[in-house]
């Protein structure tokens, strides 16, 4: 469900023309409708208002500074990763209490910066990690809230990249585990252990590894319980669907169907829940626009060779995930009656749309129905406002594409091009001396 539709032959975002934003903006340009954003992170507020969820929007997914104020000013707050994420966070004017701050690798230094910025849940992934937060938080004199991430052991059934939930993943603790967890460190005065945290995959498509996770989860609840501990907490984590093509994912409303009955008369008796979507908010409220340099042969095969490639939207290559791409103006009045992996429409012809990248795996879309192509035209790739530009990289020294947020009639630009300075600002041609520390106190180390 999103604001990208083809009117008179054209694709528009929102009241917006695709291609006088491709003009104005140039190419590569990741677009997102302010209306597609809110229309999701409302539904699913909506579908899972019975549980008076936190919902903590994942930066990682789409981490513009414009597209977390949107969010921000919605109501919904933030959940990070990094100091990085935390700071963007902050920058976007989310309130302390409304950030989680999740991730198996923090360093102490972001503790701090998390403590210091009193966020509402500090989610800790192992024993190691909980002793670094204990003594960070004495040195600040804070006493953070604090949610043990577990590892429900469900499979998520998605791709293994992007799969969490298992035993044998590098997040969280077992059930096993977090039980010893509980027992020999929930006494510990300087932070206040009170929640659980978990995050299975992404996407998951299906409710059943949700409705077992969270099942598993309230167990382990009700056993902490028995023998004292106080859970206040629990975060479910994100990991709903998007459409990458027409109706593939189920709604906000099914994945509540599923998973509020559970949790109701836990909620009743005080448990606060919170939520991190990030793909099911930011996926389809985002396109990519790239002009095609040349169209060009190589054996039985087509290629539109765009500029757009695998640095500008790693999913293809990194997942082999399927986009939705279509020429912006089809030639023939060619629109698209929905979006599907095949498309059955007369007058299409095979290609590959590919990047300039010196890889064979820099692709896009590979094997594709469609219009007619020609060089200059405009393509846009669908569903990719999430991990779209948040995965995008320098490789091949091009610089990082625009980002544009239309709201109705309007386009602002959110994030310029970068240019040739951005991609050097930093480097040293001659080289920095640096500052070695001495043989004696590197050997005391
Ligand atoms: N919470 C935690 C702890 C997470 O690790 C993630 C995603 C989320 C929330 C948000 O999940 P979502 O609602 O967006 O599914 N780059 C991959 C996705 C990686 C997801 C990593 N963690 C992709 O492009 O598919």
């Amino acid at each position: 469900m999103d604001s990208f539709e083809f009117r008179d032959g054209a694709l528009h975002c929102e009241g917006v023309p695709a291609e006088f934003i491709a003009r104005a903006a140039g190419t590569p340009t990741y677009v997102y409708s302010r209306a597609t954003l809110l229309g999701h992170l409302g539904r699913l507020t909506r579908a899972f208002a019975p549980l008076d969820p936190l919902v903590c929007f994942s930066v990682k997914s789409c981490p513009n500074l414009a597209v977390l104020r949107t969010i921000v000013a919605a109501g919904a707050g933030l959940d990070v990763v990094s100091g990085g994420e935390l700071q963007r966070a902050l920058a976007a004017g989310c309130p302390g209490e409304r950030i989680v701050f999740a991730g198996v690798g923090k360093t102490d230094a972001e503790l701090e910066l998390a403590m210091r910025s009193a966020i509402g849940l500090l989610n800790v992934e192992s024993e190691s990690e909980f002793a670094a937060l204990v003594s960070v938080a004495r040195r600040c004199g804070k006493q953070p809230r604090v949610a043990l991430r577990i590892n429900p052991d469900v499979d998520p059934q998605t791709h293994r990249y992007t799969s969490t939930g298992k035993k044998e993943t590098k997040f969280g603790v077992d059930i096993e585990r977090a039980r010893a967890f509980f027992r020999d460190r929930a006494g510990e005065t300087a932070v206040r252990l009170c929640g659980l945290h978990l995050h299975i995959g992404s996407p998951v498509f299906r409710m059943e590894p949700f409705v077992d996770a969270v099942t598993k989860a309230l167990a382990l609840i009700d056993e902490l319980e028995a023998v004292g501990h106080r859970i206040e907490w629990l975060d479910l984590g994100g990991g709903f669907g998007a459409d990458y093509f027409s109706g593939q994912s189920p709604a906000a409303a099914d994945y509540a169907a599923a998973i509020v009955p559970i949790l109701g008369e836990r909620v009743a008796r005080g448990l606060r829940i919170v939520l991190e979507p990030g793909r099911s908010i930011a996926a389809n409220a985002g396109i990519l626009l790239t002009r095609i340099i040349h169209m060009k042969s190589g054996g039985e095969r087509a290629f539109a060779i765009c500029d757009a490639g695998m640095h500008t939207l790693l999913r293809p290559s990194h997942y082999d995930a399927f986009h939705f791409a279509w020429p912006v103006t089809p030639a023939d009045g060619l629109v698209p009656p929905h979006r599907a992996a095949e498309m059955a429409l007369p007058g299409l012809s095979s290609v590959d749309i590919v990047g300039p990248i010196c890889e064979s795996g820099d692709f896009l879309a590979l094997n594709r129905s469609l219009p007619s192509l020609k060089r200059g035209d405009l393509l846009a790739i669908f569903t990719t406002g999430a991990y779209g530009m948040s995965m995008a990289s320098r490789y091949n020294s091009f610089g990082l594409p625009a980002e544009v947020l239309v709201d109705g009639e309007r386009a602002l630009l959110i994030r310029r091009r970068e240019e040739f300075g951005d991609l050097i600002r930093g480097e040293t041609p001659t080289g920095e001396a640096l500052e070695l520390p001495s043989a004696q106190a590197a050997g005391s180390r």
